[in-house]
């Protein structure tokens, strides 16, 4: 019979898959948009920030909401890669070797998720209504066009290069979560009557020329994780099956790893998450009045409410592991050394966090010396308010 791993078997170097990437141990600070820019632009805090999860234990930290152009922001405050943001982030990605840890890029197109008001027709798979930006003015998304995918496909594989070259040592493209290449992959939101729509095959055509547009620039040694949903989380979305079809073409289309999530943001937003919906600062969150009052009125019918578990996403995730055998990183409700222990049983190779973290970056050091067993996140997820409100911070320290 097969010996128990225990949480030590995490805290040893593990090489990602047929990347040249050697990290420390298996865990990787997921991304969570930390909302710590100025202009735009990456800021001091983001910076320590980061250093803090290296100095953690964490073997990679993923920046997040790393937009590959100035269309693909949800906000226009919001980060993309350009000349002056890879400046600002050169020095992040040196900090956080020097504090001995590994950095990554989360990749990101918001397609028609957008309230940036510099997109007044935002890029989706189909003409589809934008609750989510309809606030702001900004209704309907377009349709792509052929030439469109082509654009966003190179705009991912230039970031991927740029960040190599300033000393990322990573990338994770954002297939989850609603976002554009979620967008095509969900039947929801893909109404496509063409090769890019209709079979799993097609809805995820465009997904995995990005994958390969962006392995085939930055080559086969540099890592290229990809963020993937299990299920969307409502009713003729994006299914599991349709994750086990996506994850074996990931496994053949030169992916590193895939970080497996769940939830669609403007749909089912607290899928990914769980625990309490923080309404109220939601509401006063909200950038304009009309968008305050909608959220009070409605806020409490259209964004359920999703009981928190640990490890809430273990039995998808476990249908994924017995059809891949590439590197799998677990991620959803990891709080405790149990859970820890679950996850390497079930045969997962990272072991991916948000909230212990933002609670308290020192979680790893503090489960290794036996410290402490469990993290004290309540999951109260008043950090979604705080991201918007000067940077992601936990509100019960
Ligand atoms: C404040 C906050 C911001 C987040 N922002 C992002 C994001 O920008 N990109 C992303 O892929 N996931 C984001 N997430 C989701 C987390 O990466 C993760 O999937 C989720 O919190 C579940 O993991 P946990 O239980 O370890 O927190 C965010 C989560 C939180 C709490």
């Amino acid at each position: 019979m097969q010996k128990e791993l225990l949480i030590e078997n995490a805290f040893i170097e593990k090489k990602m898959g047929h990347s040249n990437l050697l990290l420390k141990n298996v865990f990787i600070r997921s991304a969570a948009y930390e909302g710590m820019l100025d202009d735009g632009l990456p800021n001091q805090d983001l910076v320590d920030h980061h250093v803090a999860m290296a100095r953690g234990e964490l073997a990679l930290t993923t920046v997040s909401y790393g937009a590959v152009s100035a269309n693909g922001r949800t906000f226009n405050t919001q980060m993309y890669i350009n000349d002056r943001s890879l400046e600002k982030l050169k020095v992040l990605a040196d900090e956080v070797h020097k504090a001995g840890g590994k950095v990554s890029m989360q990749l990101t197109h918001c397609g028609y998720f957008s309230k940036n008001k510099d997109s007044r027709r935002p890029l989706a798979p189909s003409r589809i209504f934008n609750a989510y930006g309809s606030i702001s003015g900004i209704m309907f998304s377009k349709a792509m066009t052929l030439a469109d995918m082509e654009e966003v496909a190179y705009d991912f594989s230039v970031a991927a290069l740029r960040l190599k070259e300033i000393g990322f040592d990573a990338v994770e493209i954002h297939m989850g979560h609603g976002y554009l290449l979620s967008q095509f992959l969900s039947p929801r939101t893909n109404k496509r009557k063409d090769t890019y729509g209709g079979s799993i095959e097609n809805r995820s055509r465009f997904p995995l020329e990005v994958v390969r547009a962006v392995t085939e620039k930055v080559g086969k040694e540099f890592p290229v994780l990809v963020k993937l949903n299990l299920e969307d989380g409502f009713k003729r979305g994006f299914s599991l099956e349709d994750c086990k079809y996506v994850s074996k073409a990931l496994e053949k289309n030169g992916c590193s790893a895939i970080v497996l999530s769940g939830g669609f943001t403007s749909i089912s937003p607290f899928y990914l998450m769980r625990g309490k919906v923080p309404l109220l600062g939601m509401i006063k969150n909200g950038s304009s009045l009309a968008e305050k009052i909608t959220m009070a009125l409605f806020g409490p019918f259209i964004i359920k409410r999703y009981k928190f578990e640990p490890n809430f996403f273990l039995d998808q995730a476990k249908e994924i592991r017995k059809v891949v055998k590439m590197p799998l990183a677990y991620l959803g409700g990891v709080d405790s050394r149990e859970g820890i222990e679950e996850i390497l049983n079930a045969g997962f190779d990272f072991i991916a966090m948000a909230r212990a973290l933002i609670h308290d970056p020192d979680f790893l050091i503090k489960l290794k010396a036996n410290s402490i067993d469990k993290t004290e996140c309540n999951r109260c997820n008043k950090c979604v308010v705080e991201m918007d409100r000067g940077g992601v911070k936990c509100v019960i320290v």
